[in-house]
């Protein structure tokens, strides 16, 4: 399946992830085998905005492997490498990595990827890193924790059915969600490696109204259709409209996770 992410909402979003992800997991010394070269292989890479936000906090020559299943934003990837940095592309489906493709690699990452694979996904990632002995940064997986201030009433019905929505069942496969982070911890754990979590939240206000407005837009969407019962069009409204105003602040949780397999 290609094009679910467009590259016009992941743009929109790099500034906010930028600013969200934890960049005390990145500064830790143990992150990478700094032995020459560092080889970085991102996992559900968009269009790069995880090498654009890591490669300047890394130190030394740094090669990047950029996979996705999605041919067009790993074209906008390839075409946006920050300065000093050489990448190549590989077309690949996360649930077809094997060790093959750790060989060589220092570091393993991806970005608001998690919370979209079943514990079965996350727990056959985190037995690669291990059995490679590659650490691994995965950061911006959903919380399930959501604030909007003024809040509304429906405020919490809408969360708890967007959690719902992102638990869901797509075809053969049950999607972690929120319990993404939980669930890769505890695969680290079962492998003997113990995880270094941290949150990473969007706080968005005035300054980011485009980001809340596409953001509320898919929020809302999702949260109506698991709960159709809610009738959700006048929730929008109201939240676009103090969004468009300026008066809208909201916070998204998420978690960064560190597994240092040494
Ligand atoms: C929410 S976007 C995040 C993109 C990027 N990491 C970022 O932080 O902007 C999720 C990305 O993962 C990719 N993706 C989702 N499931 C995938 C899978 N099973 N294998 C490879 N790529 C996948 C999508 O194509 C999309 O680019």
């Amino acid at each position: 399946m290609t094009g679910e992410f467009s590259t016009d909402w992941l743009l929109l979003r790099e500034p906010a992830d930028a600013a969200a992800r934890a960049t005390e997991l990145a500064g830790l010394d143990d992150l990478a085998r700094y032995d020459g070269r560092i080889v970085v292989r991102d996992l559900g890479c968009g269009t790069g905005s995880m090498m654009r936000w890591l490669a300047p906090l890394l130190p030394g020559p740094q090669h990047w492997i950029l996979q996705d299943r999605d041919p067009a934003l790993l074209s906008y990837a390839q075409q946006h490498v920050p300065e000093g940095v050489s990448a190549e592309i590989a077309e690949l489906d996360v649930t077809a990595l094997g060790d093959q493709h750790l060989a060589g690699v220092s570091l393993v990452t991806c970005s608001a990827l998690l919370d979209l694979f079943t514990a079965e996904e996350v727990t056959a990632l985190a037995d690669l890193c291990v059995a490679s002995r590659t650490p691994a940064l995965f950061t911006l997986s959903v919380a399930g924790e959501v604030t909007l201030d003024p809040p509304h009433p429906l405020d919490e019905q809408v969360t708890a059915a967007f959690n719902d929505h992102q638990r869901r069942q797509s075809g053969q496969r049950w999607l972690l969600g929120p319990e993404a982070v939980g669930a890769t911890a505890e695969a680290f754990a079962k492998a003997g490696v113990s995880v270094t979590t941290r949150p990473s939240p969007w706080h968005l206000g005035a300054q980011q109204a485009p980001l809340i407005l596409q953001w509320l837009r898919g929020w809302v969407a999702a949260a109506a259709e698991q709960r159709p019962d809610l009738e959700l069009d006048g929730y929008l409204a109201a939240r676009s409209a103090a969004a468009g105003a300026g008066e809208l602040t909201v916070t998204v949780g998420h978690q960064d996770l560190l597994a240092c397999t040494d």
